[in-house]
């Protein structure tokens, strides 16, 4: 059985929801929403394989990043042959003050580094996924509609990837305690962050 948008968007721990203003606005600058997508999907690429390369140290971190890894560049293909067909040129990467104010809450020392690291990356994805699946809903029936369901459905499995990266490398305990931390910290920068046409 095929489980619905709703169930996965309603499956992820976020601690606030995205309003409906946020899918108006990507709605309203459709292209403006794809271009940006294009750039997440490139980082989300690029995050993944900075985990493989900064931390060999844990080759259990290796094998789910370099799937990642791959998966978030298909995407990223994807999304660039939908902007060919609409003429939208690849733009320059925006600062995504989302991820950067995430950043912020990175502690230091190598191991609470990279456990925050993947959090970051956990965190991305969840609300990635909860966006993807608003915009899926809303838009009308057709090849578009498809397009944003298959990747809501796709982001849907990488936040609990990430999490199971990260309990291969710490305790159990550990992992959950800082989440809920993580989770705390997440819903007060999306928060933050004035809607605009972008994923985040
Ligand atoms: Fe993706
Ligand atoms: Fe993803």
């Amino acid at each position: 059985m095929t489980i619905s948008l709703h169930e996965i968007q309603y499956s992820l721990p976020l601690r606030s929801a995205t309003g409906p203003e946020w899918t108006a606005m990507v709605l309203g600058d459709f292209n403006h929403f794809l271009a940006d997508h294009a750039s997440c999907e490139r980082k989300a690429h690029a995050a993944a394989m900075m985990l493989v390369n900064r931390f060999p140290e844990y080759p259990a971190l290796q094998d789910i990043m370099i799937g990642l890894a791959r998966e978030e560049l298909e995407h990223f293909q994807q999304v660039v042959s939908l902007l060919r067909e609409r003429n939208i040129p690849l733009g320059a990467d925006e600062v995504d003050s989302y991820v950067k104010r995430l950043l912020t809450h990175v502690r230091h020392p190598r191991e609470e580094h990279i456990l925050d690291r993947l959090m970051v990356v956990a965190m991305v994805e969840a609300r990635s996924c909860e966006r993807f699946c608003m915009i899926a809903d809303a838009l009308p029936a057709g090849p578009l509609k498809t397009f944003y369901t298959e990747f809501a459905r796709a982001e849907g499995t990488h936040f609990p990837l990430v999490l199971r990266a990260a309990k291969k490398l710490f305790l159990e305990d550990t992992v959950n305690e800082r989440l809920e931390e993580w989770l705390a910290i997440e819903s007060d920068v999306a928060q933050e962050i004035p809607y605009r046409a972008t994923v985040h």
